[in-house]
């Protein structure tokens, strides 16, 4: 793959469904009664693994490529894997997966890729222990041929689940992956059980999991659940993912001759800052037909050619677009002045260390940035060249740096850009398609 300066983008598009929906869409219908039918399911690698895991506990699931239907055997249907489950890059799976395995009365042990095998697992152990599951790692250099037992907090592992207890939990960083795997496991407790969050995380697991029968209730930074809830099979349409859309909005803020209407995006407030951002970047954004889908609020997003300037990113703001700052660095290093990004040390922790991986790569490109412990700094304006991108296998990593690369004079190259198909397949078409 080589990129070049594009003249001009201008034009429409629907960026493939979001992928935090599409894998609790699959994960909900399995665990109701009856059909769950999904429409514009992310075919993303991420939710496949999603599809298959399930497939594996007994659940019957059909994809015609885009529709989803998933044949739901009730809360307590799940059948003990004869595999181990396979999550292949996506922490959504594992994580999210945990708290239901946690609440079932059999073992199944669970593994995928070189960056999952390097992810930090205690965040869920410490809770769904305290309920009452039981877990074991496992060295992965030796595994699956021997298992031999290690302490470390990364997959490969074992859950043992059973009879759970409730439990108020507080979790010290703000991450809907865990608060969804303590509510799910919540689905078998003894009682309600609660997660109080330090800043509200992505609500789509209370959303999805009520629309679905289950009783929650949301107040400020906590979410509650009752258990044994009688889940029935829903319809449901998986809005475009922001985060997608994120790189065709910067695409769009970035290029001096650029005009994108992207259609059908999910602009769920707990997901929305890279709109704030943009805006507070002297960006030019609109929200066109704002309305409800499927219990998630929707717009088209329209965007032009902006003058950015510098921001500060931090705090409350994080987890809302906590997956949007590699592309929100590369819009900082288009824009005159400073941009910093603080109380992220969360990037550390994603498919790459994103701190280390994207600075590295900015800093390829000519850019002037600093990493800090929980973020970094970008003194944006300088002009911008093309290089050779170490993406580390991480799917954002390198759908930043395409937007980038297009942007930049001279060849931008990568050495693994197949990544992109974690969440966005038609990426470079759809870059491509845009650009004159
Ligand atoms: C996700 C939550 C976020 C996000 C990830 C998807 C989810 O992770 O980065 O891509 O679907 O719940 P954390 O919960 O670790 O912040």
């Amino acid at each position: 793959m080589e990129l070049t300066r594009t003249h001009a983008f201008r034009g429409e598009l629907s960026v493939p469904g979001d992928k935090s929906i599409s894998h609790r869409g699959i994960m909900f219908g399995a665990i109701s009664n009856g059909l769950t039918e999904v429409t514009n399911f992310l075919q993303g690698a991420d939710c496949l693994s999603t599809i298959s895991c399930f497939r594996q506990l007994g659940i019957s699931i059909e994809n015609d490529g885009s529709k989803v239907l998933v044949h739901g055997r009730g809360l307590h249907g799940l059948s003990a894997p004869s595999q181990i489950l396979d999550v292949g890059n996506s922490g959504t799976t594992l994580r999210l997966i945990s708290g239901i395995l946690a609440g079932q009365r059999f073992q199944a042990t669970l593994n995928g890729d070189a960056s999952i095998r390097k992810r930090p697992m205690k965040r869920i152990f410490t809770p769904l222990s305290e309920m009452g599951a039981r877990f074991q790692c496992w060295d992965s250099g030796c595994f699956p041929e021997h298992r031999k037992k290690t302490s470390s907090d990364c997959a490969p592992l074992t859950i043992q689940g059973g009879t759970l207890k409730r439990i108020h939990y507080y979790p010290p960083i703000a991450s809907a992956q865990v608060k969804s795997a303590v509510l799910l496991a919540g689905l078998y407790g003894d009682g309600i059980t609660k997660v109080t969050e330090p800043v509200l995380s992505r609500n789509h697991t209370e959303l999805m999991l009520s629309g679905f029968g289950a009783d929650v209730l949301s107040t400020d930074t906590t979410a509650a659940v009752w258990p044994e809830p009688k889940l029935e099979g829903q319809s449901i349409h998986v809005p475009g993912d922001i985060s997608s859309a994120a790189y065709f909005i910067a695409l769009g803020l970035i290029c001096p001759h650029a005009e994108i209407l992207v259609k059908n995006v999910g602009v769920n407030p707990t997901r929305s800052g890279i709109l704030k951002t943009a805006l507070a970047m002297g960006g030019n954004v609109t929200l066109l037909d704002q309305r409800t889908v499927s219990g998630e609020p929707v717009a088209d997003i329209l965007v032009s050619s902006s003058s950015l300037h510098g921001t500060v990113v931090e705090g409350d703001m994080i987890p809302t677009l906590i997956d949007e700052l590699p592309v929100i660095a590369v819009m900082a290093a288009f824009a005159e002045g400073t941009t910093m990004i603080k109380d992220a040390q969360e990037l550390k922790v994603k498919e790459s260390d994103r701190i280390a991986t994207v600075t590295e790569n900015l800093k390829a490109m000519g850019a002037d940035v600093t990493p800090t412990g929980d973020g970094m700094v970008i003194r944006g304006g300088k002009a911008l060249h093309g290089a050779h991108i170490r993406t580390y296998g991480d799917h954002r990593v390198a759908m930043a740096f395409a937007v980038a690369g297009v942007n930049a004079d001279g060849r931008t190259t990568f050495d693994e850009e197949g990544c992109v198909t974690v969440s966005y397949p038609g990426f470079f078409e759809d870059i491509r398609r845009l650009g004159e």
